[in-house]
C-alpha cells in the first residue's frame, strides 16, 4: 500500500519554506529583494560588488579601510593555476562557456589544498579564492580561446574593472566600468533561487564548497534561470526592426513559446533589478546610432505585458548591457555566475554552519507491488489505450 505521507506534491516547490537564510530575501509581491536586510535598490545606489560580497559572507557592510584590504585580497586571486590555463587550449571549439566553467571550477578544487577543509576558517579562504576564479577563468578562457594573451589583474582596482579588463584586453571606460559594475551588484544574491537551493542540497551533504558551486553552475545554466540572458539575446538578433515585435511575439504566443527574460516565479511585479538594467541599456546602447536593441527591448516589454501581463525579470536587459559591453552572447550566464559566486559561497557557508542533511520525500504515483517476471517469458507491454480527450 501507498504510504501515506502527503496528499500532494508541490510541483516545481512553490512557494516551500526550504530553510532559513540571513543571506538574502525576496519579497515577491512588493517587488522587492534584500541582501542582509539592505534594499537592492540602496545597494545599487551606494555599493560596489565588493561591499554586497563582504555584506553576504559577513551580514554587515565594511568599514572603507575593510573594504581596501577585502578588495585587495580579491583581487590578487585573479590568477590562475598553469594546469588550468593549459587546459583551456585543448578545450574543443564550439564547447559553451557554461560548460567549460562548470567543468573549470570543479578543476579548481584540483589545485586547492584546502578542497577537504570545511572548517568556516577554510571555507572563507576558498570562497575568496572562487570569487576572484570565477572571474578569471571566464576572462581567460576568453582570450586564451581567441588566441590573445592573458593580463594580470590592476592590484589597486577591483573586479567590475579587472574583468572587462582581463575579458577584453583594455581597461575600460568609466561608464563601462559602471555598468559592469552594476550588473556584479544586481546578480550577487536571490535566496533559494534554483542555483543557490542546488548548492546549498550539495552542501548539505557535507560534500565540499567546490563541489557545491560546480553543482550550482550546473543548475544556473538551464533556459528557465540564468541561461535565459542569452536567449534574450538571440530574440533580439532575429527582430529587424521595432515594428517586428508584434508580429514576432504574437508568433511565439501562438506556438505556445515562452518569452525569455519575462516572468518569474516569485515577482508578480516588475523584478526590481529590471529597472536598473533598463537604464543602462538604454544609455548604452543609445551611443551607437546603428544599434536598435534597446528600441526593440522597448516594444517588447510593452507587447508582453499588454498580452500575458508578464514583466522582464533581471535577464532581459543584461542582455542588452552586456551586448554593450561587448561581451560574446555565448558568455552572457558566466557574467551571471561570476557575480552570484557571492551569493551561493555566503548559502554555502550557510549551510556548513548550521547543517542538516536535506533529504526531502517524493510521492509515488507508480504502481506498487509488481512481480519480476523471468527474463525468458517478459514481453514489451503493448502502450495504454488513451482516454477519449474531454
Ligand atoms: N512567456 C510566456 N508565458 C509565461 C512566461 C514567459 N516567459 N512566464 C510565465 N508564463 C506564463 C505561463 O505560460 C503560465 O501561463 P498559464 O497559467 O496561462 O499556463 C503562467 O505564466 C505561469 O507560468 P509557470 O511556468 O507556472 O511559472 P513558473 O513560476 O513555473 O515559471 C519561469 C517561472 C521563470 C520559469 C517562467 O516565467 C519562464 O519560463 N520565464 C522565461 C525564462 C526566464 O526568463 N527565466 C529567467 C528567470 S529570472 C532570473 C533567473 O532565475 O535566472
Amino acid at each position: 500500500m501507498q504510504e501515506k505521507t502527503r496528499a500532494v506534491a508541490v510541483r516545481g516547490l512553490e512557494g516551500l519554506l526550504a530553510g532559513e537564510t540571513r543571506v538574502g530575501h525576496v519579497d515577491g509581491a512588493n517587488g522587492k529583494l534584500y541582501y542582509a536586510g539592505y534594499d537592492i535598490h540602496d545597494l545599487a545606489k551606494h555599493c560596489c560588488y565588493e561591499e554586497c560580497v563582504f555584506l553576504l559572507w559577513n551580514d554587515r557592510l565594511p568599514t572603507r579601510e575593510e573594504l581596501g584590504g577585502f578588495r585587495s585580497q580579491l583581487v590578487r586571486e585573479m590568477t590562475l593555476p598553469q594546469p588550468l590555463i593549459q587546459w583551456f587550449k585543448r578545450v574543443p571549439r564550439g564547447v559553451h562557456p557554461m560548460v567549460m566553467l562548470r567543468s573549470a571550477v570543479s578543476d579548481l578544487a584540483l589545485y586547492d589544498e584546502e578542497t577537504e577543509d570545511n572548517s568556516e576558517a577554510a571555507n572563507r579562504r576558498k570562497a575568496i579564492r572562487l570569487v576572484a576564479g570565477v572571474s578569471a577563468v571566464i576572462a581567460g578562457f576568453h582570450r586564451i580561446h581567441n588566441k590573445k594573451p592573458l593580463l594580470e589583474p590592476n592590484l589597486k582596482r577591483g573586479i567590475a574593472f579587472n574583468f572587462l579588463r582581463m575579458f577584453n584586453g583594455q581597461d575600460p571606460t568609466k561608464e563601462e566600468e559602471e555598468a559592469m559594475e552594476l550588473m556584479y551588484v544586481l546578480h550577487a544574491e536571490h535566496e533559494f533561487n534554483a542555483s543557490t537551493f542546488a548548492a546549498r542540497v550539495t552542501a548539505s551533504t557535507l560534500a565540499d564548497i567546490y563541489a557545491a558551486v560546480t553543482a550550482a553552475i550546473g543548475a544556473l545554466k538551464g533556459p528557465l534561470h540564468g541561461g535565459a540572458n542569452q536567449r534574450v539575446m538571440e530574440m533580439l538578433q532575429g527582430i529587424a526592426s521595432p515594428d517586428e515585435v508584434d508580429a514576432y511575439i504574437d508568433g511565439l504566443f501562438d506556438r505556445g513559446q515562452r518569452i525569455m527574460g519575462f516572468g518569474h516565479r516569485e515577482y508578480k511585479v516588475e523584478d526590481p533589478r529590471a529597472r536598473h538594467l533598463r537604464r543602462y541599456s538604454e544609455k548604452l546602447c543609445r551611443k551607437d546610432p546603428a544599434c536598435s536593441y534597446y528600441e526593440i527591448s522597448r516594444r517588447i516589454e510593452q507587447k508582453v505585458k499588454k498580452t500575458k501581463g508578464i514583466y522582464p525579470n533581471v535577464d532581459f536587459y543584461s542582455a542588452t548591457v552586456q551586448h554593450a559591453l561587448g561581451i560574446p552572447v555565448e558568455y552572457y550566464t558566466t557574467i551571471f555566475a561570476a557575480s552570484r559566486i557571492a551569493g551561493w559561497t555566503a548559502h554555502i557557508m550557510e549551510q556548513h554552519a548550521d547543517n542538516r542533511l536535506m533529504r526531502p520525500r517524493s510521492l509515488f504515483v507508480g504502481k506498487l507491488g509488481r512481480k519480476v517476471v523471468p527474463l525468458d517469458r517478459r514481453r514489451v507491454p503493448k502502450p495504454e489505450r488513451k482516454g477519449r480527450a474531454r
